[in-house]
């Protein structure tokens, strides 16, 4: 079974999603580690009940990227994972840890990229008016919230939405696409050709989700 390494920076609900989804049966990974950059993540608590493997690699106690990045790493390392999960992961990441972790690190997005990579997705969506929204699943390279696509999920923008019901809506639809993207990992579905995903080495890409 391929074992996994969460990465998160606060809440922690995605990751909350994704061990629900192992201990339902519907996820065949082993999750090795949840890892915080930030002491205080509620998430780690949340980990640390279900009896999974907590770490704290603290940004603040580390002269520059370089060298969080480099703790990053060894504290990942130590756990083998096939895969590194970034689950509300806060930190820009330097490029020689995007490198090493090549083809083995997702991250989640709030938004369809490249639409609103960065911060605030949900109130700059409602600043430019878009009717469609949604959340990426992708493959990390060293560009921010950048990488080959390998699943999205679409929402409607309603009338009336502010930045917090938009949010909801798409962050419901970020539960159901990381697992799914984390399965399909785990059973060796995904195969990355030219900078994009492939389902079951068929020339075609997933499809999307859209939610009503
Ligand atoms: C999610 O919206 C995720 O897409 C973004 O940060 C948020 C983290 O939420 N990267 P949570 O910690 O998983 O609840």
């Amino acid at each position: 079974m391929k074992s996994v390494v969460i990465l998160i920076s606060g809440r922690g609900s995605n990751m909350e999603a994704l061990l629900a989804a192992v201990a339902r049966g519907e996820l065949p990974v082993r999750v090795a580690a949840v890892i915080s950059n930030r002491p205080d993540a509620k998430g780690l608590e949340t980990a640390a009940q279900q009896g999974i493997a907590t770490a704290v690699v603290d940004h603040k106690a580390f002269a520059g990227r370089e060298l969080f990045d480099a703790a990053m790493a060894e504290c990942i390392d130590a756990h083998a994972p096939d895969l590194v999960v970034l689950a509300g992961f806060m930190r820009i990441l330097s490029e020689g840890f995007v490198r090493h972790y090549e083809g083995r690190l997702l991250n989640i997005h709030p938004s369809l990229l490249p639409s609103f990579p960065g911060l605030h997705t949900h109130e700059r969506a409602l600043a430019e008016g878009v009717r469609i929204h949604g959340c990426t699943v992708h493959f990390v390279t060293p560009a921010l919230d950048h990488g080959p696509v390998v699943v999205q999920a679409a929402v409607p923008v309603l009338d009336g939405d502010d930045e917090a019901t938009l949010a909801a809506r798409v962050l419901a639809q970020e539960h159901v696409v990381y697992p799914l993207a984390v399965r399909w990992f785990a059973e060796g579905r995904l195969r990355l050709e030219s900078g994009r995903v492939l389902l079951d080495a068929e020339r075609a890409l997933p499809a999307p989700l859209i939610s009503p």
